[in-house]
C-alpha cells in the first residue's frame, strides 16, 4: 500500500464536491476526522491556459495535508501539463476524475466519458503517472452505460500505475435517487491489488463500517453526508472503533461549529465570498432544525457576515429556549436527513449530476 495511505489517521476520506470542498469546509471536515481531503475537480484545459479562477481551486493550506488535487480532462497531453502545474503546488496526491456525469463535461470526453474508451483512460493515467513524482489515483463510476465494467476499469487503472482507485458505486446513468450498489465495490476490490476506496451513500455512523465489512474496501469516501453534518466523520470513526453510536451533537456544539466555519471562511475568502458560501452551508446546518424555513427567509436577506452571525445566534437562542437537545434528535432519521439536506439531488434535477 502507498505510504501516504498507510499513514492516514482514519479510514475516512472527504470526497471531492464541486462548489463545496473548498479550504474552509475541508478544514472543518478534517477537524472532525476526515483523514484525506480532496479538492474539487480542476479543469485541465483552463488550468494549462493559465486561468486564475481555475488555479485558485488548486490552492490549499499546509494544515490540510494530506491532500489530493483532482484534475479532469480528455486529452493526455493536456492532462500531463495540468498534472505538472498541480504538482508544482506540492499536493500529496494527484487524482484523475473519471466519474463526473455532468453532461457538458462528458460531451467533451472528460469525467465519466473516459470510461467509454479504456485504452484512452489507461493512456491518460499512465502518462500522468510517468510525468509526476507523486502518487496518482483515479475516481471512477462503475460504467458509462448501465453495463457494469468496474472490474475492467479498475484493472486498467492498476496496470497504468495508479496508486489507488475510488469507486463511486453508480454507473454514469444512475441518478442519486437510486441507491448505490456496494457489490460493485466488492467486484473492484477482488480484481485489483491496489487499495480501493468505497464511495456512495454514507449518511450514518454505522454505514462506513458496513461498507468496509461488506465490500472489503480499504477506505471509505464520504461526500453528501458531510453537508451540514461534518461530525459524521467523528461518528463513523467512533463506530468503526467501538460499534457504538455517539450521542448527537448538542445545539451549543452545532452553533460553535457554525461560528468557527464562518470565521475560517471570512479569513480565507473575505467578506463577499464568505457570505455567499456560508449562506449555503447554513441552509445545510439548520435544515433539520425546527422553524428552519422561517430562518432561511432572514438568512437570504442578510448582507454582511456580522449580520449573519447575529441572525444565527438569535435563531439558536430561540430554538434552545423551546427545544431540548434530546427532542432535536432529528439526525437519527437518516432518510429524513438525506431528503432534507440533499433535497436538490433527490429531485433528480440535472443541476448537479456528479
Ligand atoms: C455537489 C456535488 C459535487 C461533486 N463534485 C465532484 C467532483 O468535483 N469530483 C468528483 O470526483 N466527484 C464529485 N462529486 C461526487 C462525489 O465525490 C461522490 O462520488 C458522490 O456524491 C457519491 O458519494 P456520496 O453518496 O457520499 O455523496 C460531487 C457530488 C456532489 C453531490
Amino acid at each position: 500500500m502507498i505510504k501516504i495511505l498507510e499513514g492516514l489517521s482514519s479510514k475516512l476520506i472527504f470526497a471531492p464536491m464541486a462548489g463545496t470542498t473548498n479550504i474552509p469546509f475541508r478544514k472543518i471536515c478534517k477537524k472532525y476526522g476526515a483523514s484525506l481531503l480532496f479538492s474539487e475537480m480542476i479543469n485541465s484545459d483552463t488550468l494549462v491556459k493559465g486561468n486564475n479562477k481555475t488555479l485558485r481551486l488548486a490552492v490549499f493550506d499546509e494544515t490540510e495535508r494530506p491532500i489530493a488535487l483532482q484534475i479532469f480532462g480528455h486529452d493526455p497531453n493536456t492532462m500531463v501539463e495540468a498534472a505538472k502545474i498541480v504538482e508544482s503546488l506540492k499536493p500529496d496526491i494527484i487524482d484523475i476524475n473519471a466519474g463526473c456525469s455532468v453532461q457538458k463535461i462528458n460531451r467533451y470526453g472528460a469525467g465519466a466519458a473516459l470510461l467509454k474508451d479504456l485504452n484512452m483512460l489507461g493512456l491518460i493515467v499512465k502518462s500522468v503517472v510517468e510525468a509526476v513524482k507523486i502518487p496518482v489515483s483515479v475516481k471512477i463510476r462503475t460504467g458509462y452505460t448501465n453495463k457494469i465494467i468496474v472490474k475492467e476499469i479498475a484493472k486498467v487503472i492498476e496496470d497504468s500505475g495508479a496508486s489507488f482507485v475510488t469507486v463511486h458505486a453508480r454507473t454514469r446513468l444512475m441518478r442519486y435517487s437510486e441507491p448505490s450498489n456496494w457489490n460493485w465495490i466488492t467486484e473492484a476490490k477482488k480484481s485489483v491489488n491496489i487499495p480501493v476506496v468505497g464511495n456512495g451513500d454514507i449518511f450514518c455512523a454505522a454505514a462506513a463500517y458496513n461498507m468496509m465489512d461488506k465490500t472489503g474496501c480499504d477506505y471509505v469516501a464520504i461526500a453528501r453526508g458531510a453537508l451540514g453534518n461534518p461530525w459524521l466523520f467523528r461518528d463513523c470513526n467512533h463506530y468503526i472503533k467501538t460499534r457504538e453510536v455517539l450521542p448527537h451533537i448538542t445545539l451549543n456544539e452545532r452553533l460553535s461549529l457554525i461560528l468557527e466555519h464562518i470565521a475560517i471562511s471570512l479569513k480565507e475568502h473575505g467578506e463577499v465570498l464568505a457570505l455567499q458560501d456560508m449562506k449555503k452551508h447554513l441552509c445545510w446546518y439548520t435544515r433539520t432544525l425546527p422553524d428552519s424555513e422561517n430562518f432561511r427567509q432572514y438568512l437570504f436577506k442578510v448582507t454582511s457576515c456580522s449580520e449573519l452571525i447575529t441572525v444565527i445566534q438569535s435563531y439558536f437562542e430561540k430554538i434552545q429556549k423551546e427545544f431540548s437537545d434530546d427532542s432535536l434528535d432529528s439526525m437519527k432519521a437518516d432518510k429524513k436527513f438525506k431528503e432534507k439536506v440533499c433535497f436538490w439531488l433527490l429531485n433528480d434535477t440535472d443541476v448537479i449530476e456528479e
